[in-house]
C-alpha cells in the first residue's frame, strides 16, 4: 500500500561552503554567509520596528513571522531580548514553516556561528519532533514564547487566535515561492494585526506592495542591504477585525488568573494535577494542591506507565491530540531529568499496516522484522513524574480530602473532610481522576461534577518473577496489552510489569483472579515471555482510569449544562454563530479530567492548554483540535444536535 503525504515534509539543507546554508528544494540560500546576520538584522529587526519596541521597554511585545526557515531571525530576536529587555518585558514570537528542517543541519549550520550558538543552543534543546500543527517552546522562565506552527501558514493562521505588532515576512524570492507572499495569506496577516501593526520584507516586488495596499497597509521603500536596491516596511492602517472564535471557546466570560490574585487550588496530584500545578507555578502562581492520599495514589501511581503513539490511517481528533501531547511531553521529559527508559516495539504493527502512514516523521519509527520499533517512546514511573513536577517553591501539598468547594464572592473556600477550611483561593482546579470505591460520605460534594460524561474504566497490572529469557527483554513490548522489561531504577522492583486490562462493566468476583492469568496467557505470545507461568505471579492491581465518550480529555471551564441549555436554548437554529452570547461559566472553576488510559502522555499539553485559557494566552494546539478537547464540548454537541445524545 503506498503511503499516504504527509502533512508536512521536514527538509535537509545543503551547505555552501560551510556556513551558507542553502535549500534544494526551493533552490535557494536561506542567508548569505558574510551579511545573512546584519541583513536580518536591518530587514526584519529594525525593518519591524522590534528593536524600537524593545528598547522603548514595551511590555508585551509580539512579533509573527511567515518563513521560520533554519530559525535565524528568531535566534536574533531571543539574542538581543537576551541582552536588552528588562525584566518586565515578554516577548512573544508567532512563526510559520511548511518544510521544517531537521534538527541535526540546524546543529551543524550553527556551529560554524560561534556568537549565535549558545542563543541556537536553547532553541535546539526544544526544537520539537518535526509534526504538523503548532508548537509551543518556552524560553527564560516564561517570558519568551514561541509558538512554532509548521505547516502551511494560510492554513494554520486560521487555527491560531493573535495578533501582533510586528511582522517578518520572509519566504524565499517571491517569483521561487509565490505561496509565501499570496494574497490569501495577506489577508490572515491582516486578520492578524492592529492598528499600527508594522512588518518588513527584504523584496519590493510591485505585485507584493499592492496586495499589502489593497488589505490597509501602508508602504514605505527603505534602502536595501548592501547590494540589494530596496525593500519595504508596511504599516497597518486597518482596524482589527472580531474575533473568529466561536462564542463557546471566547475567553469573554472567562475569569482570568493573575499571580497577585490569591492562591489557587488544585484538587488531586495525580497526572493531570501536578502536571497543571508545574506549568502555573512557572508562570508565577501560588499552587495548593489537596490529595488526601499523598502525591499521586490512585490512577497514577503504577511502578511503570508507557507514553506511547497512536497511530490511524488518517488524521482525526484522538491521533492527532496523541501525536501533538507526545512531542509536548517529549520535550518537558528533555527537561525534567527523570528515569525513563526509552524504545517500545509494537509487535501488533507491520511494514504494510496503513497505520503506519501517520505524520511522525520516518525517523521516529523503525521498521523491524518483528513490528513497529518507537526508539523515542517509552516507560517511566507516573509517580515519579508527578512528584518531580511538584517540586517548586510556589506548591505546597496539603494531604487533605476535599470535602466541599464554597463561593465567597469573587474567590472559594474550601471545605476539608478533617473539618478545617482552606484560606480563600481564587481559583479552584478539578483534577480528581476516577475513585468509584468512594463512599458517598468521602466524595467531593458537588453537583455540576455529575454532570460530566465520564466513567470509570478498571484497568489491571500484574507483576510477574523474571526467568533467564524473560532477562533478554530489553525493550517495553505492546500488542494488545504490555510487557516491560526488568528496570528496577524506573519501577523500584525486579520484576516485569504485565498490562493493561480494560473493563467497563461486568466485573465478576473473582476478576482479578481472571484477569491475573490472562495478562500473564497474554504474555506468552512473545517469545521472551514465552516461559512464564502463572505461578510467576507476584503480586496484582487494581486502578479506575477516567474516560469520555470521545476518549479525549475534558480541558477548560466548569460549566451548568442547564445555564449553557438556556443560554443556548433556540440559539443554535438559524442564528449567525458570531451572535450568540459567550459561554456561561462557573467563574474561576476548571477542569483537567477524562485523561482516560494515556495520562503520562495526554498530560503535560493539557495543563499548557488549560494555563493558556486561565491567563488569556494563545492556545497551543490548533482551534479546530481544541473544539474536541473543550470541557463543555459534549453539552454543546447535545445541544446542537440532541438527536444525536453523545452524552447518554
Ligand atoms: C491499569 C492502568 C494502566 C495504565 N497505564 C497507562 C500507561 O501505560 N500510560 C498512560 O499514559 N496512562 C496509563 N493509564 C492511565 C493513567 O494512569 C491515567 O490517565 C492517569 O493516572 C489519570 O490521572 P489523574 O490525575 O486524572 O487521576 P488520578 O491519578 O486518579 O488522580 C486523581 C487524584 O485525585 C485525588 N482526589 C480524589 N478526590 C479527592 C478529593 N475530594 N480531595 C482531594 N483529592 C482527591 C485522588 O486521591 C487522586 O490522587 C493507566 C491506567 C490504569 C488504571
Ligand atoms: C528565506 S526562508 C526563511 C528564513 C528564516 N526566516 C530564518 O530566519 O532562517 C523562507 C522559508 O519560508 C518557508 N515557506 C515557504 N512557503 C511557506 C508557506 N506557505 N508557509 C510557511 N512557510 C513557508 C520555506 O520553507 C523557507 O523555510
Amino acid at each position: 500500500m503506498k503511503p499516504r503525504e504527509k502533512r508536512i515534509q521536514a527538509v535537509r539543507i545543503e551547505f555552501r561552503d560551510q556556513r551558507t546554508p542553502y535549500s534544494p528544494l526551493f533552490q535557494d540560500i536561506y542567508f548569505s554567509t558574510s551579511t545573512g546576520v546584519e541583513e536580518s538584522s536591518y530587514v526584519y529587526l529594525e525593518g519591524s520596528g522590534f528593536m524600537d519596541s524593545l528598547q522603548n521597554k514595551t511590555q508585551k511585545i509580539s512579533v509573527g513571522e511567515i518563513g521560520f526557515g533554519v530559525g535565524l531571525n528568531f535566534i536574533l530576536t531571543l539574542k538581543n531580548f537576551i541582552e536588552h529587555s528588562s525584566h518586565e518585558q515578554r516577548l512573544t514570537y508567532y512563526s510559520f514553516e511548511k518544510f521544517p528542517v531537521v534538527k541535526e543541519d540546524l546543529y551543524q549550520l550553527y556551529d560554524a556561528y560561534p556568537d549565535l550558538k549558545p542563543t541556537a543552543e536553547l532553541l535546539l534543546s526544544q526544537y520539537p519532533v518535526l509534526t504538523p500543527g503548532v508548537h509551543l517552546l518556552i524560553f527564560l522562565g516564561g517570558r519568551v514564547k514561541l509558538y512554532l506552527g509548521l505547516g502551511d501558514a494560510q492554513a494554520l493562521l486560521p487555527q491560531m487566535e493573535f495578533t501582533v505588532n510586528h511582522w517578518y515576512w520572509d519566504g524565499f524570492a517571491p517569483s521561487r515561492n509565490p505561496d509565501a507572499f499570496s494574497e490569501g495569506l495577506f489577508h490572515e496577516i491582516a486578520l492578524h494585526s492592529n492598528h499600527h501593526t508594522q512588518g518588513a520584507s527584504f523584496t519590493a516586488a510591485g505585485w507584493v506592495r499592492r496586495s499589502l495596499e489593497l488589505l490597509s497597509f501602508q508602504i514605505a521603500k527603505r534602502p536595501g542591504f548592501g547590494q540589494k536596491r530596496e525593500c519595504i516596511t508596511a504599516t497597518f492602517l486597518g482596524s482589527q477585525k472580531p474575533s473568529r472564535t466561536p462564542p463557546w471557546f471566547s475567553n469573554q466570560e472567562l475569569k482570568l488568573a493573575h499571580p497577585d490574585a490569591g492562591p489557587i487550588a488544585i484538587i488531586g496530584s495525580g497526572l493531570a494535577g501536578s502536571a497543571i500545578a508545574q506549568v502555573l507555578a512557572k508562570r508565577g502562581f501560588r499552587i495548593q494542591i489537596y490529595d488526601p492520599n499523598g502525591v499521586a495514589n490512585r490512577a497514577s501511581s503504577n511502578s511503570a506507565a508507557l507514553f506511547n503513539t497512536q497511530l490511524s490511517k488518517l488524521p482525526n481528533p484522538i491521533s492527532r491530540f496523541s501525536q501533538a501531547s507526545l512531542v509536548h511531553f517529549l520535550s518537558e521529559l528533555e527537561h525534567l531529568h527523570i528515569p525513563n527508559k526509552r524504545g517500545i516495539l509494537r509487535t501488533d504493527h507491520t511494514e504494510t499496516d496503513p497505520l503506519l502512514n501517520s505524520d511522525y516523521p520516518d525517523s521516529f519509527y523503525k521498521l523491524d522484522e518483528r513490528g513497529i520499533f518507537f526508539p523515542d517512546c517509552g516507560m517511566l514511573n507516573p509517580r515519579e513524574l508527578c512528584k518531580k513536577r511538584l517540586l517548586h517553591h510556589l506548591i505546597s501539598v496539603i494531604p487533605e480530602r476535599v470535602a466541599g468547594v464554597k463561593k465567597i464572592g469573587e474567590d472559594f473556600e474550601l471545605t476539608l473532610q478533617s473539618g478545617k477550611t482552606s484560606e480563600p483561593v481564587a481559583h479552584v482546579i478539578y483534577a480528581l481522576g476516577a475513585d468509584p470505591k468512594l463512599s458517598d460520605q468521602e466524595k467531593l460534594t458537588h453537583p455540576l461534577l455529575d454532570t460530566l460524561p465520564t466513567r470509570p474504566i478498571r484497568g489491571q497490572t500484574v507483576l510477574i518473577q523474571s526467568n533467564p529469557l524473560s532477562e533478554t527483554l530489553k525493550t517495553v513490548l505492546v500488542e494488545e496489552g504490555y510487557a516491560s522489561p526488568l528496570a528496577p531504577e524506573i519501577t523500584g522492583h525486579p520484576y516485569h510489569l504485565l498490562g493493561a486490562t480494560y473493563q467497563a462493566k461486568g466485573i465478576a468476583e473473582n476478576q482479578e483472579e481472571m484477569d491475573s492469568e490472562k495478562l500473564i496467557q497474554e504474555a506468552k505470545r512473545w517469545p521472551e515471555l514465552s516461559e512464564v507461568e502463572v505461578k510467576d505471579l507476584i503480586s496484582s492491581k487494581v486502578g479506575y482510569r477516567l474516560s469520555t465518550p470521545d476518549k479525549l480529555p475534558l480541558i477548560g471551564p466548569l460549566c451548568d449544562p442547564e445555564v449553557l441549555k438556556s443560554t443556548y436554548a433556540h440559539a443554535f437554529r438559524g442564528s449567525k454563530v458570531s451572535d450568540l452570547p459567550a459561554l456561561p461559566v462557573c467563574k474561576g472553576e476548571w477542569l483537567i479530567t477524562g485523561l482516560g488510559s494515556r495520562g503520562v502522555t495526554y498530560s503535560s499539553l493539557a495543563a499548557e492548554i488549560l494555563a493558556a485559557l486561565m491567563t488569556g494566552d494563545t492556545l497551543p494546539i490548533e482551534m479546530d483540535l481544541f473544539e474536541h478537547l473543550h470541557s463543555a464540548r459534549f453539552f454543546i454537541r447535545n445541544l446542537k444536535k440532541p438527536e444525536l445524545n453523545s452524552n447518554s
